[in-house]
């Protein structure tokens, strides 16, 4: 391992330093238009630059430019989201009749893994070129009893960007005891650049008749609601701020949307498209396929004027969104939704690809 480390540390640059020394690098790889920098350190999507129709690049995903700002605010920007992406209520579950407590950090829930989840550990980090695809292997062992989850996690998560400039990631984990698992990226996007202002008027579709109406904590009731004749139907593509005011309890709750919405197409062996953003003034559209059955919208209701990003702007509420695919939230104690355990022996494997046009 720490082989590894030392060849893939050659490879990437200097991006900061942790309190305790430890050196942050940051790897930039381009190929078929889209530019990618990655840190290890959270495996932190830093920037995501993408054409518009005229060919103009700009970075579409919030960020920083010091690891201080990082480590000091960021509210997930762009991180690998784990052990379990979005809340689970109380941050306790059973498994196989043993109760365990996870680290809480949002209320009285466990968020995104707890205080100290995936997007703020380090990773070891390998570049490859496969083919015509470029990309970045990221790994790490989290260790049995981190955050109070169970088992040894050894976990690999895939960066590519393929010669037609789509943005795959593949995850993969396996573990030594019964343990949950739901691990996500949590990429801010905003199509007309970060630190531009709005997405409001940002065309949204989602392939989900359903979603998972949430308590006033967040946590899912474990009720399927209808999106049918709410402001949560996105089956035809509508700007992210048409229903966005509608005086309706769920987006009181949420401060605006952010909520699983339950894809059609459920758990799939290949991704399938779930989820078009489209920024008309630039043209950029961001495709989303998965072989996730869920898909957290959430329309960044939680940023409030006090963070400046990577192009030198404050970023407010609304400012961009985030797509996040997973099982869907509070999974552990709702028995009727898709499981997110993982035993030894079994390997937990999700894939989400972003892909870009104009
Ligand atoms: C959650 C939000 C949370 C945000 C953190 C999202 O995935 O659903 O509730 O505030 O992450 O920035």
């Amino acid at each position: 391992m720490e082989d590894r480390r030392d060849r893939a540390a050659g490879n990437g640059t200097l991006f900061g330093k942790l309190a305790d020394g430890t050196e942050v690098h940051r790897w930039a790889l381009e190929n078929g238009g889209t530019r990618l920098k990655v840190l290890d350190y959270g495996g932190v999507v830093q920037s995501l630059e993408i054409p518009d129709r005229h060919g103009h690049h700009r970075n579409v995903s919030l960020g920083f430019d010091t690891i201080e700002d990082y480590v000091a605010s960021s509210p997930y920007f762009g991180a690998l989201i784990g052990r379990y992406g979005n809340r689970i209520g109380d941050g306790r579950f059973t498994l196989d009749g043993t109760p365990h407590r996870v680290d809480v950090n949002d209320g009285a829930n466990s968020l995104h893994g707890g205080g100290r989840g995936f997007d703020s550990r380090m990773w070891d980090v390998e570049p490859f070129t496969q083919g015509s695809d470029v990309g970045l292997y990221l790994s790490r062992t989290s260790a049995d009893g981190e955050m109070g989850y169970p088992g040894t996690l050894e976990v690999k998560v895939t960066y590519t960007l393929t010669e037609r400039g789509d943005w795959r990631i593949d995850y993969e984990a396996t573990t030594d005891r019964t343990t949950v698992v739901n691990l996500t990226s949590h990429v801010y996007w905003n199509l007309a650049g970060e630190g531009s202002g709005s997405v409001h008027d940002h065309e949204l579709w989602i392939a989900a008749s359903r979603y998972t109406p949430v308590d006033s904590g967040l946590i899912p009731t474990g009720e399927l609601a209808e999106v049918a004749g709410t402001p949560f139907d996105f089956r035809r593509a509508k700007t992210v701020g048409e229903d966005l005011r509608v005086a309706h309890e769920q987006l009181l709750y949420a401060k605006g949307m952010d909520h699983n919405w339950v894809l059609d197409k459920g758990a799939t062996a290949k991704p399938l498209p779930v989820a078009t953003l489209r920024d008309p003034v630039s043209g950029r559209t961001l495709r989303v396929s998965t072989t996730e059955p869920g898909l957290q919208f959430y329309s960044g209701n939680f940023l409030d004027g006090t963070l400046v990003g990577t192009g030198g702007n404050v970023y407010r509420q609304g400012d961009a969104l985030c797509l996040e695919t997973q099982h869907f939230p509070d999974s552990p104690n709702k028995p009727s939704f898709p499981s997110t355990v993982l035993r030894p022996g079994q390997t937990y494997r999700s894939t989400t690809v972003h892909s870009f046009d104009r």
